[in-house]
């Protein structure tokens, strides 16, 4: 990869048909400004853009996700990005494995092709510039040496404010047919899975998951992830929050499946929306090796118990 003042030229797995990134995704809750003020305040640049939301972080022009206002909070969409040489290779392929093509849904623009995958969640794949990494993000822990104070006063440190969406955990009906769906319409890959929750990577380089599936009876969101620099913005972004009233979290504590730090806050509606440091990345040109794993150690390597609401899909009719 070629790095000129900054940036990262996008890597790409030649000749392989599959799609870059997680461009965006979109939900609706019943309270635009509760929305408004649990995203702020975990530090996304919020915009308001006619009757919803978008959010954005901070100094990054791509608009990572849309939220609009319904009756109940409600997974919209998923919309994958492709790059321009390859969306006509998706338009024969979709014919081919005889998808059935969707409209947009009412009130979006767009000139991408929109299917429903095996669930029923609709996905839309669209020319886009890939907002994926294409490498590894940074990540520091600095040690003062001797002699010089490292931590800082409390509250002195400034507001955590991640550099981009990470990834996107959905429920799903069936995680197996899942996998297969994703990887067969869309050439996404496993990485890794264990129990109820697959993890999948994009083949011209993402971090270890940007989707990732959780067994549940309907579709929904159960957490969206951004991404920090340290472990101490992870505990300090988990601190924010709890300033803001947002009191209800798991962490500070470290995946095995990926390998990040992370604190998950909860938002208003019961999903969660995690703070990720030093996610494990899968380069273009690697094929990693998609396991299954024993889930009672390989969710995470350390941290405190996670609240047993952590996995109830409160989009399901049936949650209590
Ligand atoms: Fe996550």
């Amino acid at each position: 990869m070629t790095q000129i003042h900054g940036f990262i030229e996008p890597t790409r797995r030649p000749g392989a048909l599959g799609v870059h990134s997680v461009d965006h995704f979109a939900f609706s809750v019943p309270d635009l400004k509760a929305a408004q003020h649990f995203y702020t305040n975990f530090g996304l640049d919020v915009r308001e853009t006619g009757n919803q939301l978008e959010l954005y972080t901070a100094g990054n022009p791509h608009r990572w996700t849309s939220i609009g206002e319904g009756p109940r909070k409600a997974l919209g969409y998923i919309s994958l990005g492709v790059f321009e040489e390859e969306f006509g290779r998706f338009q024969v392929h979709f014919e081919r494995l005889r998808i059935a093509r969707m409209d947009p849904p009412p009130g979006v623009e767009s000139n991408g092709l929109w299917v429903r995958d095996c669930n029923g969640i609709l996905v839309e794949v669209k020319i886009a510039e890939k907002s994926s990494p294409s490498e590894k993000s940074p990540f520091a822990q600095p040690s003062a040496v001797p002699g010089i104070r490292s931590a800082p006063l409390r509250g002195a440190g400034g507001l955590v404010m991640p550099r981009r969406m990470a990834h996107l955990l959905v429920f799903v009906r069936d995680v197996d047919a899942s996998i297969k769906f994703y990887a067969d319409v869309f050439g996404m890959r496993l990485s890794d899975r264990a129990g109820g929750g697959a993890f999948m990577h994009g083949i011209h380089g993402s971090d270890h998951h940007m989707l990732a599936f959780g067994q549940s009876d309907a579709p929904g969101i159960q957490h969206c992830s951004w991404d920090v620099g340290s472990v101490d913005e992870v505990g300090s972004g988990a601190m924010q929050m709890v300033d803001k009233g947002y009191t209800a979290g798991w962490g500070l504590g470290r995946h095995v499946l990926g390998s990040n730090f992370f604190h998950y806050v909860r938002d208003p509606w019961g999903s969660w929306c995690e703070y990720s440091a030093d996610i494990d990345y899968i380069p273009a040109d690697m094929d990693w090796e998609g396991k299954a794993h024993p889930p009672e150690n390989s969710f995470y390597l350390w941290g405190p118990e996670p609240p047993p609401e952590f996995h109830v899909n409160y989009e399901s009719p049936n949650a209590v």
